[in-house]
């Protein structure tokens, strides 16, 4: 199995970023870990990231086909909150998606509340700081037995 780990703007910042809401591990650390939890569970992973919208929308249209993904992680970071170029290029392809935060971003800001990609995604996975990232997996882990 492969899964393809999208981080959107500002994500590339943690470590330094706002610590108090996002913690204090670098990405790299935290990819380090996913890729850890995933090698002991036999499941290839792949880690990007951009603070551009575009390229994340390219991201999510490169997963698809023959030498494509089996399940998108995807951190959209404040994308999640008003991109339609992101939920459409997750409507136009197959693979599956689950979405991430670190925050549980029901208990922030009014803004934050709403994501315009969770109708499209499997679900959301939110609050659980870069252990939201482990339980996607495990999500893609279970199912993939069934
Ligand atoms: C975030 C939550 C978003 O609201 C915010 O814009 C981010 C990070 C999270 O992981 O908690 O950049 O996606």
């Amino acid at each position: 199995m492969r899964i393809l780990i999208i981080n959107g703007p500002n994500l590339n910042m943690l470590g330094k970023r706002e610590p108090g809401i996002y913690g204090s591990d670098t990405l790299e650390k935290i990819n380090q870990e996913i890729a850890s939890h995933a090698e002991a569970n036999n499941i290839s992973v792949e880690f990007v990231q951009s603070n551009t919208e575009g390229v994340i929308v390219d991201y999510i249209q490169g997963s698809h086909g023959e030498s494509g993904f089996d399940g998108i992680i995807l951190n959209a970071g404040a994308f999640t909150h008003y991109s339609y170029a992101i939920r459409d290029a997750i409507s136009s392809v197959d693979t599956p998606v689950v979405e991430v935060h670190l925050s549980n971003i029901h208990a922030r800001e009014e803004f934050r509340h709403k994501s315009v990609l969770a109708g499209v995604c499997i679900g959301q996975i939110s609050g659980f700081g870069k252990y939201s990232y482990t339980l996607a997996l495990e999500y893609f882990r279970i199912n993939n037995r069934r």
